[in-house]
């Protein structure tokens, strides 16, 4: 196990899905202090609840208040900061750019301020596959052009370059992670894969399918990421480099699908819809088709195993089981309004 011991590290975001599994991991190997830093819009305090450390402290902030953010990483003597903290609805986000620009651009910058000014020993910063829009090749690498098509790929990617640049210019040491698709226990309910388990496992319905269901998505398990931090905190090589976290492997929509009702055992078939961009299905209301889709999306991951000996452990099918046992054990954490 990789011992951070002496460490104060800071997760911005750390109530939210990914950050809680990257707190609970700090603090299991042996992180000095976890210093979670939230304004709480859309992470949860259950995400934390059942982290009983004392080593643990949770402050509700915004990464858009500088001088709070600057006093809590002064004050709290912080070595590591994992900025998670962002939003990432990617419908809202076509509707309003500027929201997910202020957060995701101007609080990343104050995170990278910040940890300059308190001489921080090294950011890591949470990325996203949508910097690179559709595939112009499978799988796509970290050299893939990269052409977001959504405000929130270009604001992921402003912030990313912006690390590169803080890494270049001031010598912080930056480690930027671009995410394939993330699922696991504590994920927030809104995307595809959370409609079809609600849908098959608490609701008894059928999933619906939009389109013929051939698009392609990479999904990797949250502690298979939460492993990539570990080596990249550790690894002075992972310093001002940019790396696909992604199982690496494409399942088409429908193909998930069938998998979860053939884990579920029950007898329900697939519905297929084709509402136009931007429209709710008729069998699902709560489900809005998002404008220009990725065809595919399935990241090459070799970059990290060259260099941070890190490599996707969990089969899909045994992380979908852990996910589904977790929200049968806690259907109310899905009885809200799906975020887009
Ligand atoms: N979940 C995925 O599949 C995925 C894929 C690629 C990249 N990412 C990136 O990973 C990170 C974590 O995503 P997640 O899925 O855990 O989402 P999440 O919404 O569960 O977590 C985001 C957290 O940031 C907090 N936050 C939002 N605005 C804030 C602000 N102004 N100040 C402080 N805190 C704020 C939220 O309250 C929440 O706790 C994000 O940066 C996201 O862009 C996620």
């Amino acid at each position: 196990m990789i011992s951070l011991e002496g460490k104060n590290i800071m997760v911005t975001g750390g109530a939210g899905f990914i950050g809680s599994h990257l707190v609970e991991e700090y603090l299991r190997c042996g992180a000095e202090k976890v210093v979670v830093y939230d304004d709480f819009s859309s992470g949860t305090i259950e995400n934390l609840s059942h982290i009983k450390s004392g080593l643990l402290k949770i402050i509700r902030g915004s990464v858009l208040n500088y001088n709070l953010l600057n006093k809590i990483v002064k004050s709290e003597e912080i070595d590591i900061i994992d900025h998670q903290a962002a939003k990432l609805e990617v419908y809202s986000g076509i509707l309003d750019a500027k929201r997910e620009a202020r957060v995701n651009i101007f609080g990343t910058l104050n995170v990278l301020n910040a940890a300059i000014k308190n001489k921080v020993e090294k950011v890591l910063f949470a990325s996203s596959a949508a910097v690179y829009g559709q595939a112009k090749k499978i799988p796509q690498d970290e050299m893939h052009p990269l052409e977001p098509h959504w405000p929130y790929g270009v604001s992921k990617l402003c912030a990313e370059k912006y690390c590169m640049q803080y890494n270049k210019l001031h010598g912080l040491n930056t480690v930027v992670f671009r995410y394939s698709i993330v699922y696991g226990p504590r994920e927030w309910f809104g995307r595809v894969l959370t409609m079809f388990i609600k849908r098959i496992f608490l609701e008894n319905e059928s999933p619906v399918v939009f389109g013929d269901g051939s698009q392609i998505r990479d999904y990797v398990y949250v502690k298979d990421l939460v492993k990539a931090h570990m080596l990249a905190i550790i690894n002075d090589k992972a310093n001002g480099e940019v790396f696909n976290i992604s199982s690496g492997k494409g399942i088409s929509i429908r193909d998930l699908a069938s998998l979860l009702l053939e884990i579920s055992g029950k007898k329900l078939g697939i519905i297929f819809d084709d509402p136009k961009e931007g429209e709710a299905s008729r069998y699902q209301p709560e489900r809005v088709r998002l404008p220009k889709e990725l065809k595919v999306l399935v990241l090459d991951n070799r970059k990290a195993n060259n260099i941070l000996g890190w490599r996707p452990e969990t089969d899909l099918h045994d992380g979908l089981i852990e996910e589904i046992k977790w929200i049968t054990e806690n259907p109310w954490r899905w009885q809200v309004k799906p975020r887009v």
